[in-house]
């Protein structure tokens, strides 16, 4: 401060003055140029507890009263009166790019930072992770800098604006609306801040200023270096050395000599190059990430080191050969997510270990790589996808989806969608991670586009690049800007129909599909066979992985923030907390539960959709059961099997389990082979599965020994059907022909509606079956007889628009009743949730046993990862918490269960054939009418569903509903089962 060498503050302040935050064609003032140097020492981080306030617009005056903001964080969670919104396309104001409303909150972070005394002589750069939408630098009060581009750092050369040994006032202005809003549009929360941490670090002069590494998968290395001198002309003698896992590289002479004899050269800026081969080299993978540590050194003439720059690379190939993906010449499959940063407490700031978290549980159920939608994410993040192993689509941070048309050929948009592809492209090049660049997202296809698309191919011409926007306009058109046709929500048949159309040129990936909103993800296991069985399909990145929930309090409405760790559990906020979603904070504008589309709860906890992604993935599969044995085979493209352990298991419908240590054989990736059945199979005891449990051999970096990795199964034996014998008794009914039952409190009835999933509501399934009456159905007994001993009622159930006859016929058998049933739907009902029966039990019934699939939920669609076996569930776990109550809890095949209390009193359900089940503590109209799951009130006794026919749950709330196999046709259906009491 007060330094007489450099001069005071300006009486108007510049930044202010230039209103950049009208002016999309200022993407920065003073900003340094994006670049990939690894991580270097002397770093002085400057997170934690700043001076705020938060302004009305930013060129309102700053001297009101300073609170304390956290750096990193957003203050729409840090009790400002600035809250969260949530939009999907609409912009939250009316203004047209470039304009933004004159009422915009701006932050003004403050604080002092004392300049290491040691520094002095050095370059001293300041680096703000990510802030949202605008940046203005000030130190001391002098203009410093300004950026934009909100999920990209920002660096600023202060050298001659601090003193070491001296302290600075380092003032960080952040804009929430701009220009650059309108790029920024992308279907999340919108939230003003600081995101990612601030730091400040020194370097020489002479410095290097980018690095540049191809690592092939051939083992030749190539890495490039710039190099300047912020003190004027390069000195001369100055040299690069390097290693490689301790191993020297040596400075390529001729590049130098090139360089040397080329009158183009500047005095100011250096190129260098390192070059070797490595001999039997460990090449990087998504299964088998092997990585090598790289140091780069600038020297000066007399040996001594200017700068070093540490990386950790990968020596791989990615290339797009007519119509598939390669990487390192495999036609890999991509089990891809689509991954927002997100916490349901700090909203995009994301910790180390939280991005690690999420990679792990990625890993663990089988997706292999991540498209980061839809902005660049934290270094931290390519590191760990390097470390761990998954592949990456990295994202430019441009959407424009509300007024995409406009922008995408608007001039003075043009630097803003060169300058965001290039920075992520400059600043993530090095990572064997990455493997395709995304022009960004839903913002139309323009000649912005072309000119990014442009800059990409020429400065990495390494990797292939893809744009759902250019896409569109032809999957095989070669004139657009992407080498991948990447739909998103194309339905398999539009896929299918392509690939075998004889006119696909380019590999079919989509972008987005099987959207993960509520109980969703049906039919995955029907796309990825046919991706499998199809040349020309190559996977697919699920939307999505999160779902946005912002834990908040609900007697104030505020969001929690920081202090709420602890404050959830299993999916399910605390009493008195709940996840919000869009409109929960008071918006006007806002699209609801739209934001709670992921595969995992805002904790984390996997959704039952996580399990049925795990099995479909399955890197070691039951291809067939034959007289000879079990055939295996090994579905992965690098990886031999020694890494897995298994286990089988024979589960036999009378109740037997029996387990054997499974001998895997040793398969190359694609290969098959017969084991001998592990089990003497015992002639009786029914249906028969058998399972092969597989599990992590040795530790994994993203595993400990042990972790499930897949369960394949095959049925060895079919169900024998067993005749339940009628006896001499009688049923006990009431006047309307319902059934009494001391275990029951509500008796069997006719059901034809589910709680609308998400699905249901956005796909207008729920709409057709409130307009038909399929939610209030009145039922009436029309007759009601007896036969020796055997009841049958005849009733009819009233819709609006139709009538549903049913008969039950309810006959004694050995400890309890069967009940025969049949419904029949008129054709105007073509199309409905469930035929089946619905009662309640009395209370204390608290664990269900069943044979069928399970355990965990599944549904007539989504049902390949819930393995037939024998399960045993508490009620209260079976219900799955989506943020939004809708139908949940499913079971799907199941053949017979119990229900029980802890003295083993209870009841026993056999069923005629392997049936949809549900055990819960909601009736459907309970749920459906609740907006949150901590409105729900759970009732004493169970809920339970048994039904002939559930339809399918699609993905209709953004996409294609489920196929025709799984809807449930009009006409006559007819099951029965059997009540016991245990
Ligand atoms: C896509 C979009 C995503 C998200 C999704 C629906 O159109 O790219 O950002 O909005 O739909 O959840
Ligand atoms: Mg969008």
């Amino acid at each position: 401060m007060n330094d007489p060498s450099v001069p005071g503050p300006p009486a108007v302040d510049p930044l202010i003055a230039l209103r950049p935050w009208e002016a999309p064609e200022v993407t920065s003032w003073g900003r340094l140029p994006m670049n990939a140097v690894g991580r270097r020492s002397g770093v002085l981080p400057l997170d934690g507890d700043w001076r705020f306030q938060l302004l009305s617009a930013p060129d309102a005056p700053v001297g009101g009263a300073w609170t304390t903001a956290q750096v990193p964080g957003a203050w729409t969670l840090q009790g400002t009166s600035d809250l969260p919104q949530y939009t999907n396309v609409a912009m939250p104001f009316a203004e047209f790019p470039p304009h933004s409303p004159a009422a915009n909150p701006t932050g003004v972070y403050e604080r002092e930072v004392d300049v290491p005394a040691d520094w002095a002589g050095r370059r001293i750069v300041l680096q703000v992770g990510a802030a949202e939408s605008v940046l203005l630098v000030h130190v001391d009060g002098r203009p410093a800098g300004i950026s934009k581009d909100s999920h990209l750092a920002a660096e600023f050369d202060l050298t001659a604006l601090v003193r070491p040994g001296a302290r600075a006032t380092v003032r960080l202005t952040v804009v929430k609306w701009s220009d650059a809003s309108h790029l920024e549009d992308q279907d999340q929360w919108w939230h003003g801040g600081i995101t990612r941490s601030v730091l400040l670090y020194a370097t020489d002069p002479l410095h290097l200023a980018d690095v540049t590494v191809r690592a092939a998968y051939s083992g030749e290395l190539r890495v490039d270096c710039l190099v300047r001198d912020t003190g004027g002309a390069l000195p001369e003698g100055w040299y690069l050395t390097g290693d490689l896992d301790g191993q020297p590289l040596a400075q390529d002479a001729e590049f130098d000599r090139a360089n040397a004899e080329d009158e183009r050269v500047s005095d100011f800026l250096g190129e260098a190059r390192l070059l070797a081969g490595v001999a039997d080299v460990r090449t990087w993978n998504a299964e088998t990430p092997e990585l090598y540590g790289l140091t780069v050194r600038l020297h000066r003439r007399d040996g001594t080191v200017a700068d070093t720059s540490r990386h950790r690379i990968g020596f791989r190939d990615v290339e797009v050969v007519g119509r598939d993906l390669l990487v390192n010449g495999e036609r890999v499959f991509i089990r891809g997510v689509n991954r927002h940063d997100f916490h349901p407490l700090t909203g995009r700031t994301v910790s180390y270990e939280d991005m690690r978290a999420d990679l792990v549980l990625l890993k663990r159920f089988g997706f292999n790589a991540v498209r980061t939608a839809h902005y660049p994410n934290d270094p931290a993040l390519y590191d760990l996808a390097d470390e761990l192993g998954l592949y990456v689509v990295d994202e430019a941070d441009i959407e424009s989806h509300d007024h995409a048309h406009e922008i995408a050929d608007d001039p003075r948009y043009l630097n803003a969608f060169v300058d965001r592809v290039s920075r992520m492209a400059l600043r993530d090049k090095n990572h064997p991670s990455v493997i395709v660049w995304s022009l960004g997202n839903e913002s139309d296809y323009g000649a912005n586009h072309d000119a990014a698309a442009g800059w990409l191919r020429r400065h990495d011409p390494t990797r292939p690049l893809q744009y759902e926007g250019a896409a569109k306009l032809g999957w095989a058109d070669p004139d657009v800007a992407s080498d991948i046709a990447c739909p998103m929500y194309a339905s398999l048949e539009d896929c299918l129909a392509h690939a075998l159309s004889g006119k696909q040129t380019k590999p079919l990936i989509q972008c987005e599909y099987s959207h993960a909103m509520g109980n969703s993800n049906g039919t995955l296991a029907d796309h990825w066979a046919a991706i499998e069985a199809t040349p020309g399909l190559q996977g697919g990145f699920i939307w999505e992985f999160w779902d946005h929930g912002i834990l908040q309090r609900v007697s104030d409405g505020r969001p929690v923030g920081r202090g709420g760790a602890g404050l959830y559990d299993n999916g399910v906020a605390a009493p008195g907390h709940r996840w919000a979603y869009g409109g929960d904070f008071g918006e006007s504008i806002h699209d609801g539960a739209f934001i709670a589309d992921g595969v995992v709860f805002p904790d984390r906890t996997p959704k039952p959709a996580m399990y049925e992604h795990r099995e479909i993935s399955a890197p070691l599969r039951i291809e067939c059961f034959r007289h000879e044995g079990i055939v295996l085979g090994n579905h992965q493209h690098f990886r031999g099997l020694d890494w897995l352990a298994g286990e089988w298991r024979l589960d036999l419908a009378d109740g037997t389990t029996l387990t054997a240590p499974a001998v895997l054989p040793n398969l190359c990736p694609g290969e098959t082979a017969a084991v001998p059945l592990p089990f003497e199979v015992p002639r009786d005891g029914g249906e028969a599965w058998l399972t092969l449990r597989v599990t992590v051999a040795e530790d994994q970096p993203w595993a400990p020994r042990g972790t499930v990795v897949c369960v394949p199964q095959v049925r060895l034996r079919g169900p024998a059907v067993a005749e339940v014998p009628p006896v001499e008794g009688r049923i006990e009914v009431d006047g309307e022909g319902l059934l009494v039952h001391p275990l029951l409190t509500a008796a069997p009835t006719l059901s034809l509606w589910r709680a609308p999933t998400d699905n249901d509501e956005l796909g207008g399934m729920a709409r057709r079956w409130r307009s038909w009456g399929l939610d209030t159905l009145v039922r009436k007994a029309l007759s009601v007889s007896e036969d020796s001993g055997r009841v049958t009622v005849e009733a009819e159930y009233a819709g609006t628009t139709g009538v549903v006859r049913h008969r039950q016929v309810l006959t004694p058998v050995e400890g309890g009743v069967r009940v025969e049933e049949e419904a029949e739907l008129p054709e105007a009902f073509d199309d409905v949730a469930r035929v089946g029966t619905v009662f309640e039990t009395v209370a204390g019934l608290d664990l269900l046993d069943w044979f069928g699939q399970g355990p965990w939920e599944s549904y007539p669609d989504r049902s390949a990862g819930a393995p037939v076996g024998h399960h045993s569930v508490p009620v209260e776990e079976l219900f799955t918490p989506y943020l939004r109550p809708q139908e949940s809890g499913g079971r799907h095949g199941v053949r017979r269960f119990t229900l029980s209390a802890p003295d083993a009193t209870g009841l026993a359900v056999a069923l005629d054939e392997p049936r949809q089940i549900s055990v819960t503590r909601y009736h459907a109209e309970d749920l459906a009418s609740a907006g949150h799951h901590d409105e729900l009130v759970p009732r004493p006794g169970c809920v339970v569903h048994i039904d002939a026919a559930h339809r399918g749950l699609g993905t209709a709330s953004c996409g294609p509903d489920t196929s025709p196999s799984y809807l449930v046709a009009p006409g006559v259906h007819r099951w029965s089962w059997t009540l016991r009491a245990l």
